[in-house]
């Protein structure tokens, strides 16, 4: 005879108190998905603990408010799958190191974000990836025609950073499928909504979901998507292999930042030509770096591929010493000096110090700046710049 399970009424204290409280089943279903915290997670018998293919037997993939999330990007990027990453930087880092190999040769354009680059100099040639750098204005033709045999990815980053030179990613793609070379993208500017790389035909789209997805500058996160199911597999597995996790607070943010994406990059890229356009008249201003403004380099791509604009551009200012420029910024009350963007609120930097670790694209006609415009009242911004320039006339002599 099987022996009796014991009376839960007779058990210790502290084994009561181990198993009171479990989760409420069913949960109410609340307009979000419930942010599960869970490295353990429970089987229903012995047969399923290594029954892999029909449930999910550890809690670092698969919880429902990161999988509500990677469903969300799907839909967003036009994706057959979706995996995360603890940053922006991490799922470049994570897409590259799940598809290559030692010996293979990569292209990435010049224009890379610094990490970008970063990575491609101290990690992956330790594993025995060799990158070249090249510039982003070159034509698709010349790109791929000149590739080695050994070439096995082209990284592009459209419009670039700090200096946000356009490529035209869909020809580069078109060409390098045909030499079954592997084209990746990172899709920052766009947010994955403006722009879609996988419908041209790029066959991964990167984005640091820490930018305009969270938008509100306290969340890290990156994604990869892609359309071919072997990639879709090849990330996921590259994830596994790495031990990622993303927790399921972050990821609820993020669901909740991108349900008001579309509003939030409205009213940032409306704000952000208002401001271009105003910047270009402005006799302190040698060029306006802005894809999405009429007249401006990068324009006819940007028109064909895109839908909008970020609030994320460059300006060039006449020739000035550092003195003035740090002046510049230092006057400005409503931008914020700081590195990253997305978020609602207004930043700015000077780029000069970063544009020495390119290789080729190192000099402009004079100081750069990026500005990213947040969700402020437009007019504040233009009166804010309209005092920060006036300082610069004075301190350039
Ligand atoms: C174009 C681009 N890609 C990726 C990243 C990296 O994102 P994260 O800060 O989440 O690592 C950034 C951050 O500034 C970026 O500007």
């Amino acid at each position: 005879m099987a022996p009796r399970k014991q009376d839960a009424g007779t058990r210790s204290q502290d084994t009561r108190l181990i198993r009171a409280g479990q989760a409420l089943e069913p949960l109410a279903r609340t307009v979000g998905p419930p942010i599960q915290k869970g490295s353990t997670v429970l089987l229903p018998n012995a047969a399923s603990l290594y029954d892999d293919a029909n449930y999910l037997t550890y809690g670092r993939q698969g919880l429902a408010a990161q999988t509500a999330l990677q469903d969300a990007l799907a839909e967003l990027e036009h994706a057959q799958g979706v995996t995360l990453y603890p940053s922006g930087v991490a799922a470049l880092s994570g897409a590259l190191l799940a598809v290559l190999k030692a010996g293979d040769e990569i292209l990435v354009t010049d224009v890379a974000y610094k990490p970008t680059r970063r990575f491609c100099d101290h990690m992956l040639k330790r594993f025995g990836v060799r990158p070249t750098y090249f510039d982003p204005r070159t034509p698709p033709e010349t790109l791929v025609g000149e590739a080695s045999p050994a070439t096995r990815l082209i990284l592009m980053e459209s419009p670039g950073s700090l200096s946000f030179e356009m490529q035209d990613m869909a020809r580069v793609a078109e060409l390098a499928r045909a030499r079954d070379i592997l084209t990746v993208a990172d899709n920052t500017w766009s947010a994955g909504y403006l722009m879609k790389p996988l419908d041209h035909g790029i066959d991964i789209a990167l984005q640091a979901l820490t930018k305009y997805v969270g938008g509100h500058s306290d969340v890290f996160m990156g994604s990869a998507a892609a359309a071919e199911p072997k990639l879709v597999r090849a990330l996921s597995d590259g994830v596994l292999h790495m031990g990622w996790a993303v927790p399921g607070e972050d990821a609820y943010q993020m669901l909740r930042g991108l349900r008001t994406l579309p509003t939030r990059l409205a009213r940032h890229g409306q704000s952000g030509l208002t401001i271009a356009a105003w910047l270009r008249e402005h006799p302190m201003v040698a060029e306006v770096l802005h894809p999405a403004l009429p007249g401006a380099r990068g324009h006819d791509l940007w028109k064909r591929d895109y839908i909008g604009a970020c609030g994320l551009f460059g300006f060039i200012l006449k020739p000035g010493p550092k003195a003035a420029v740090d002046a510049f910024l230092d006057e400005l009350e409503l931008f914020g000096l700081g590195f990253s963007w997305g978020g609602f609120e207004s930043l700015a930097i000077a780029c000069d110090h970063q544009l020495t670790t390119r290789k080729l694209l190192r000099q402009y006609e004079g100081p750069l700046i990026r500005l990213h415009i947040g969700l402020e009242d437009p007019a504040d911004l233009i009166a804010d710049l309209a005092r920060g320039l006036d300082v610069y006339a004075a301190r350039r002599g």
